[in-house]
């Protein structure tokens, strides 16, 4: 559950103050009822309006999460660590599909909808949809890998190399990576097929989606916007 005043900074492009004015004038309704209270905590699946129009996105849900380390990409109910789905509000087996996914000791941006079409569209490599990372590793990252990286890496269980990827050497042991498709442990095994290890990983983007203003085990739903950004294949 969210604070109304801060679910319509989120998602209805206003500030926190201006949301906090909205709602005391009476002009918010929450599920067909005015709310005067700029701390009413609201659902995800609630039917928000502003100024008459709509601030949530009725019928599927589209939901940004900053993963921590430690916590697994399933969607299975049996499993026994601490996984994605746990840190959902209001999760009640709405039917969440998950964007692709991270490995545990990965950390950031994973996408959550109930729209099929929509998750494909961001993980099929048929739409480009660039992925962003930042990663440190064991040993100094040779820089040929940046013209290594761009034609393709041949990893070992699959004939085809890996699509053009955009590597950026930050500092001896530090880089950004951008992918557009995303295999199995994909950058660990690009760097062990090159000889180096990936020791930590974070994915900070995915298309127009950041994690800016979100703290790590937050999240929130995807903005208009962000949703219609992934619409259109390459
Ligand atoms: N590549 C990996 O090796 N691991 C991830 O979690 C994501 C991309």
């Amino acid at each position: 559950m969210l604070r109304l005043d801060k679910y319509l900074s989120n998602h209805a492009g206003v500030s926190r103050s201006e949301a906090r004015a909205y709602i005391k004038n009476g002009i918010v309704t929450v599920n067909g009822d005015i709310i005067r209270s700029i701390g009413q905590k609201v659902a995800l699946e609630d039917d928000i309006f502003m100024l008459n129009q709509q601030v949530s996105i009725s019928g599927e849900t589209y939901i940004l999460l900053y993963k921590p380390a430690g916590v697994i990409c399933t969607t299975d109910e049996e499993e026994k660590c601490d996984t994605v789905m746990d840190m959902v509000p209001d999760y009640d087996d709405m039917g969440l599909l998950m964007a692709g996914r991270l490995d545990k000791d990965t950390t950031g941006v994973v996408l959550l909808s109930t729209d099929g079409k929509w998750t494909h569209k961001v993980t099929s490599p048929n739409y480009l949809c660039e992925k962003v990372y930042e990663l440190e590793t064991a040993d100094p990252i040779d820089e040929d890998l940046v013209s290594h990286f761009e034609r393709g890496v041949l990893l070992k269980d699959n004939p085809k190399p890996t699509d053009p990827a955009k590597l950026v050497i930050l500092d001896t042991h530090k880089a950004r990576l951008t992918l557009t498709e995303g295999r199995y442990h994909q950058i660990k095994r690009m760097f062990g097929a090159c000889g180096n290890k990936v020791t930590s990983l974070h994915r900070s983007a995915v298309g127009i989606v950041n994690l800016e203003g979100l703290e790590e085990g937050g999240c929130r739903k995807l903005t208009k916007e962000e949703i219609d950004s992934f619409a259109s294949k390459a």
